[in-house]
């Protein structure tokens, strides 16, 4: 990759990385989730490290190998997310966000398993708190904070939004509909969203994506030291 990662220097820096879906629990043998593998958020955390970060990988339950050397701290629900979060994004020098957070959770957890009864269940859902947005309002001005958009319509100008929303310094926006982007596959169509700016990338692996992400982030980052 000797285009992708030229100038690609990432040593000194802490960079915290998400990765994966949340499950949220409906009782002891059930759970919400979604169709997140990881592979994009774990893509970043194994090529920070190669370019000499220190990495953090905060992940949801993944089938994914853990990339040696990163500091793993495991977590299922958005809320387990949103603590770690809370811990590691002021040691930190940059946080990218791509794990796929469930936007909501069962109220009241069941403490046994719920046995089928009537014709219809109904599970009362509330809204997850939105760790990239405390994040973004826990930002230091030397910091960096690349969030991600999952959208069907809409890509650029709903991107555009949650990355003001969120107070976000670079937004990496997929559009769903396209072929070969989103959760299960190995590669990624991108667009990043940078202030004032867009890089919209090809179809390519999500390693590849993942250093056009990590050059962003750096060049954020020196202009912020500035
Ligand atoms: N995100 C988060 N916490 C949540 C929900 C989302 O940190 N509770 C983060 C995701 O990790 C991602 C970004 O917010 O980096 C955008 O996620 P997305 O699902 O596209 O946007 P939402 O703000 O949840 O809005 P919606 O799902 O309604 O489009
Ligand atoms: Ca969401």
């Amino acid at each position: 990759d000797s285009e992708l990662d030229k100038d690609l220097n990432l040593t000194g820096l802490t960079i915290t990385v998400t990765a994966g879906p949340t499950q949220e629990a409906i009782d002891p043998v059930r759970f919400i989730t979604n169709h997140s593998s990881g592979k994009m958020g774990y893509a970043l955390a194994s090529k920070a490290l190669q370019y000499g970060a220190e990495v953090n990988l905060i992940s949801g339950p993944v089938n994914l190998e853990i990339p040696a050397g990163v500091n793993y701290f495991p977590v299922k629900s958005a809320q387990e997310m949103l603590a770690a979060v809370q811990d590691k994004w002021p040691l930190s020098q940059i946080l990218i966000k791509a794990a796929a957070v469930a936007d909501y959770r069962v109220e009241n957890i069941a403490s046994s398993k719920i046995k089928k009864q009537a014709e219809t269940l109904t599970l009362k859902l509330v809204k997850n708190p939105d760790i990239l947005k405390w994040a973004g309002e826990h930002k230091q001005k030397e910091q960096v904070l690349c969030g991600f958009a999952m959208e069907t319509e809409n890509l650029l100008t709903n991107a555009r939004q949650k990355m003001q929303a969120k107070n976000c310094d670079l937004l990496v926006a997929n559009d769903l509909t396209t072929k070969g982007a989103g959760f299960a596959a190995s590669t990624n169509v991108a667009t990043i969203l940078w202030p004032g700016k867009e890089l919209s990338l090809p179809l390519q692996s999500k390693e590849d994506l993942a250093l056009h992400i990590l050059r962003a982030c750096q060049e954020l980052y020196r202009q912020k030291q500035t």
